[in-house]
């Protein structure tokens, strides 16, 4: 009854999706959940030398594997069924047998993407991926939410959208002046893909639970990650989803107690989109180079990534939280040649040094990084797939980088294709 889960614990853009594409292949995998954020996330695989990247599907879909879309997560139906459309245009199937879209999921409705569109483009900005997923959520929290099988009952849905709606158009009105949405608005987009939308609803929790209790594996995708959730990341640089294992349980109603591998994704350095300070920055120059030959861009929203060094304060933190079985180290060969390399070992304020992970922006605004050297290397690991074949300088380097983690490293991903990975037994 194992659910194999792949997250990333840092900030996001590791590299989920070529490990959940790699264990895919296993045939006794029968399912691939998704359970929280929606389109805001971007998972990339390169299969036969060609991109395919999804944003709110899972990433199973490429597969053909049964792919479930939970109930946390928020369902921008116009950009869902593009997202599709673009998918089937890559000769990937995706039907009703294939894709099931929780009837619980949240749906993000114009009003959502009018107010964040507002909001990113006034001076309070908070540079998110300009999906409404914090409308979305926000709102849902607020019991003004609308659930995608809610669409069913239209005269429902005109209903449930009166009160939001108006709390949303008093905000665009007398807060930053922009027009209002028209509730004709709303209810044409959910009834232009009610009807392409219903087939795919269904009950996810009985189906998931049903192959778990054959002894089948779903594989669970984590989107974001686990320093973007937003209790448990940098307030309020974060996403507004829970992220981390224990929110699989209301993402999609499976006990986090079934999870046999907890496959944790970084990068063997770390980035950051978005706002906040990232301690171990790089030097420009140095960042530079790693951005432009790991193409540390997003997914997403095409911004450059911020890029750091490994940072073990952020690791230790993360394994305190939940300790994963399985650590997975992604785009090593971009470090070829950047030497030396340095390591964030701990944080200090004033001298002093800091012993935990900060909660607040400002105590982390304050921190300087303390730095460890590494000697880097100077081949190129581009494509290695066996372990053995790393040069010695990388292969201590990536033990290093692992250390917080306090598990086996499994996997290192040695380039963006399917079968650049070195897989460790
Ligand atoms: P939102 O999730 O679009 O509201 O954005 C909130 C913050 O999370 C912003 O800093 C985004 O750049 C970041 N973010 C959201 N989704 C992802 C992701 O999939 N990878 C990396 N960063 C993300």
């Amino acid at each position: 009854m194992p659910v194999w889960m792949v997250r990333d614990p840092l900030f996001g853009d590791g590299g989920k999706a070529k490990v959940v594409d790699f264990l895919g292949e296993d045939e006794r995998v029968a399912a691939v959940v998704r359970w929280q954020g929606g389109d805001n996330a971007g998972h990339t695989m390169v299969v036969k030398g060609e991109k395919i990247a999804v944003h709110a599907i899972p990433s199973g879909v490429v597969r053909g594997h049964r792919s479930v879309m939970g109930r946390g997560m928020v369902i921008n139906l116009p950009r869902v069924f593009a997202e599709i459309d673009r998918l089937r245009k890559r000769s990937i199937q995706i039907t009703p047998d294939i894709l099931m879209i929780s009837e619980g999921a949240k749906l993000t409705l114009p009003y959502h993407m009018a107010l964040e569109k507002a909001r990113e483009t006034s001076a309070d900005r908070m540079g998110t991926t300009a999906k409404a997923i914090s409308q979305t959520y926000g709102m849902h929290r607020f019991y003004q939410g609308v659930l995608a099988g809610d669409v069913s009952d239209l005269d429902y849905v005109r209903e449930r959208i009166r009160m939001p709606l108006s709390c949303a158009n008093a905000i665009l009105e007398n807060v930053f002046r922009k027009p209002t949405v028209k509730e004709d608005e709303v209810m044409a987009e959910v009834e232009t893909y009610r009807d392409v939308l219903l087939p795919y609803l269904g009950n996810e929790i009985p189906l998931l639970n049903e192959l778990l209790d054959q002894d089948k594996v779903v594989l669970a995708e984590g989107a974001q990650s686990g320093m973007l959730d937003v209790d448990l990341g940098i307030y309020p640089n974060t996403t507004a989803s829970n992220t981390w294992p224990g929110s699989l349980q209301a993402g999609c109603g499976i006990d986090p107690r079934r999870i046999s591998r907890d496959i944790a994704v970084v990068k063997a350095y770390i980035t950051r989109v978005g706002q906040g300070h990232l301690v171990g920055e790089m030097p420009r120059e140095i960042g530079n180079r790693v951005r432009e030959r790991g193409q540390e861009f997003g997914t997403t929203t095409g911004r450059p990534r911020r890029i750091g060094y490994a940072d073990d304060p952020i690791g230790y933190y993360c394994t305190m939280i939940a300790p994963p079985t399985e650590l997975a180290i992604t785009k090593v060969d971009v470090l070829t040649g950047i030497r030396p390399l340095q390591i964030c070992t701990s944080y200090t304020i004033d001298g002093r040094p800091v012993p935990i992970f900060p909660t607040t922006v400002t105590e982390l605004n304050a921190c300087q990084g303390v730095f460890e050297e590494m000697p880097g290397w100077s081949e190129d690991v581009t494509g290695v797939t066996n372990w053995d074949d790393l040069p010695g300088n990388t292969q201590r380097y990536l033990e290093r980088v692992a250390k917080p983690y306090g598990c086996p490293l499994t996997m290192v991903g040695t380039g963006p294709g399917r079968e650049q990975l070195i897989v460790r037994q």
